[in-house]
């Protein structure tokens, strides 16, 4: 079992994540306060036997639950229960479940307390750690949110044995971006054992992904609001996001294309060389995470206005200057789209 902690500078409050632990031992971790189990169908159907005895909030799986009109619901049903500030909130899930359990529990009654048990690679190694929640709007991924952390987040490998394959690889996406951006020997690492984490060999796959929250951890740490150094964390996610919402992929395939994306516009600024351009192909190819779009050069165009990292007609953009360097560059948009452009051709 492994720990990594969450501390942003000025806050007293340290976040735990705990890796390895058994998540069965949740009721270790839970304060003697009022507490309230919210998760997703498919999570319920498969773990609910073990879920310590309070009330359980279920919602439907998928993208679809993280909307205003969702989780009305949901706060209705914490006031059927007559919860009140006390109350502490659990999420067991994926990263729908971990974002809807952490936005409400900042703004329910002001703010409440919260944990979560991540039940998916991807909240795992990304949507549980940092203390991000959002939730969209229409076409607008995660446009309205706030930066709280969770008291602790327990990450049992073991709950990924359930998981589809294409819901194990997609979240693999992100542990691989984790190395390109800050971690050349987990790259290394990811490429060396490449069987072992497709069949999801627990001794394998438990220190990557403690290696790859203490990465994130760290990151938050210094720059928790996504100032400065935590926008490192969008490689490939400018594009990603849009390929998410337009294509239908899931999260991890459309990042790991926004990946290949933003690896050949490194190249085109003179930044990564186009060796290490292929290798990180090469190693997205090998996981079989990296599905073809359609999306038009003026589609991306339209959308890129919704990015969060846009400061008037600029955005912050992430680069790569070589495997586990990542760097950040203000564009405009037409630029972007003229970088976009320029590199279709190697993609
Ligand atoms: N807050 C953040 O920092 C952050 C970061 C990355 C992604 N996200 C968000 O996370 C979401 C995607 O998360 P996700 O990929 O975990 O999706 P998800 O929560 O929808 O889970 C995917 C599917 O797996 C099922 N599932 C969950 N755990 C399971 C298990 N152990 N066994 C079998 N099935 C299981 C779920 O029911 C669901 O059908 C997106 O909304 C994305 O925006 C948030």
């Amino acid at each position: 079992m492994e720990k990594a902690f969450i501390l942003p500078p000025a806050r007293k409050f340290r976040s735990e994540i705990i890796v390895g632990e058994k998540w069965t031992n949740l009721y270790k971790y839970l304060p003697d306060r009022d507490v309230v189990i919210i998760t997703d169908e498919n999570v319920y159907r498969l773990y609910h036997k073990g879920f310590p005895d309070f009330p359980v909030i279920t919602i439907k799986p998928g993208e679809a639950s993280k909307s205003i009109a969702a989780i009305e619901p949901i706060i209705k049903g914490l006031l059927k229960l007559k919860k009140d500030r006390s109350c502490f909130l659990i999420g067991i899930g994926g990263g729908v479940v971990c974002d809807i359990t952490g936005f409400i529990a900042s703004i329910y009654m002001r703010g409440i307390g919260f944990g979560f048990v991540s039940t998916t690679m991807l909240s795992q190694v990304d949507a549980s750690v940092g203390g991000k929640n959002a939730l969209n709007i229409d076409f607008y991924k995660n446009v309205i949110g706030t930066f709280t952390q969770p008291d602790f987040v327990i990450c049992d490998p073991e709950m990924l044995m359930t998981l589809s394959d294409e819901e194990y690889l997609s979240g693999l996406a992100e542990l691989i971006k984790m190395g390109f951006i800050l971690d050349n020997t987990l790259v290394a690492k990811i490429e060396r054992n490449r069987e072992k984490i497709i069949r999801r060999d627990t001794r394998v796959i438990e220190p990557l992904i403690a290696r790859s929250i203490k990465l994130k951890a760290s990151v938050v740490s210094d720059d928790e609001k996504e100032s400065g150094k935590r926008m490192i964390l969008n490689f490939g996610h400018t594009f990603g996001h849009i390929i998410e919402t337009f294509e239908k992929q899931k999260h991890g395939f459309a990042i790991a294309y926004g990946m290949k994306i933003a690896a050949g516009i490194s190249v085109v600024n003179g930044l990564l060389s186009e060796k290490e351009e292929a290798k990180l192909n090469r190693i997205l190819e090998s996981f079989n995470i990296i599905h073809e779009i359609k999306l038009t050069a003026s589609k991306f165009e339209e959308m890129l206005i919704s990015d969060k990292k846009k400061k008037g007609d600029k955005i912050s953009f992430i680069l790569l200057e070589s495997i586990g360097r990542a760097v950040i560059k203000e564009f405009t948009f037409k630029e972007l789209v003229k970088l976009y452009k320029s590199v279709q051709d190697r993609l």
